[in-house]
């Protein structure tokens, strides 16, 4: 019934949030700005020069363009030192069994992701592998919920929307997979996220055979 599965990374596949917020943190001392765990939650699935400008406006700071490039600069260096510790062990759970089961099955495995870390993060992880299509931050124009980055994957697959199940934590992301003719399978509570066909905690709660229900 379907021929291939387009997962997103952060919070997908590994939990990098929790480098985002150190970082964000990091750089927000320099306009004196706390950012919370419910406001790193609202930049999940969001692009980098986005969550700055999120960032900024809770804080009520202006800033030039100047200072705003110098700042992604150097969230970006605190984030990379971070990443540069990843291991495999951070994959989440039933991912790799998930995977497993997939490529066993015959189905095509790409990544749709706004991160432009995000070859790294497969590197460091080993989850490399398993991907016959990256699709990542560097390779799109417009961010999710602009459905850009999972068709441009359904395009390098040779597959059309139909065709695929797409994978996500972020509510942009849902969005982005229903505005491109996917499915979506959200990764992580029905109290937050809305608009997926399916919704579970994590890979240890869903088989391959259960997407032929969606
Ligand atoms: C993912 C994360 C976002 C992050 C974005 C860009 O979508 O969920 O929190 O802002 O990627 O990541 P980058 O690695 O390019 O800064
Ligand atoms: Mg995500």
């Amino acid at each position: 019934k379907y021929k291939a599965c387009l997962f997103d990374l952060d919070g997908v596949l590994v939990d990098t949030a929790i480098y985002h917020f150190q970082a964000w943190r990091t750089l927000g001392k320099q306009f004196d700005f706390e950012l919370s765990h419910e406001q790193n939650e609202e930049l999940k699935g969001i692009s980098r020069v986005e969550s700055l400008d999120k960032i900024l406006h809770w804080a009520q700071f202006q800033a030039t363009q100047e200072q705003k490039d110098i700042w992604l600069k150097e969230k970006n260096e605190t984030y990379l030192e971070l990443i540069s510790h990843m291991n495999p062990s951070e994959i989440l759970p039933g991912v790799l069994t998930f995977l497993k089961q997939l490529k066993d099955q015959g189905y095509l495995i790409a990544l749709g992701s706004a991160s432009k870390n995000a070859q790294i993060i497969l590197e460091k992880t080993g989850l490399i592998t398993w991907f016959q299509a990256i699709i990542d931050g560097n390779k799109v124009t417009k961010s999710k919920p602009d459905p850009e980055v999972f068709l441009k994957g359904v395009e390098a697959l040779a597959c059309s929307p139909a065709d695929c199940i797409v994978f996500e934590d972020a509510q942009a992301g849902i969005d982005a997979a229903k505005a491109g003719g996917m499915k979506v399978v959200g990764i992580g509570s029905s109290a937050i996220l809305f608009g997926a066909d399916k919704i579970i905690p994590s890979f240890n709660d869903i088989q391959v055979s259960d997407l032929l229900l969606l």
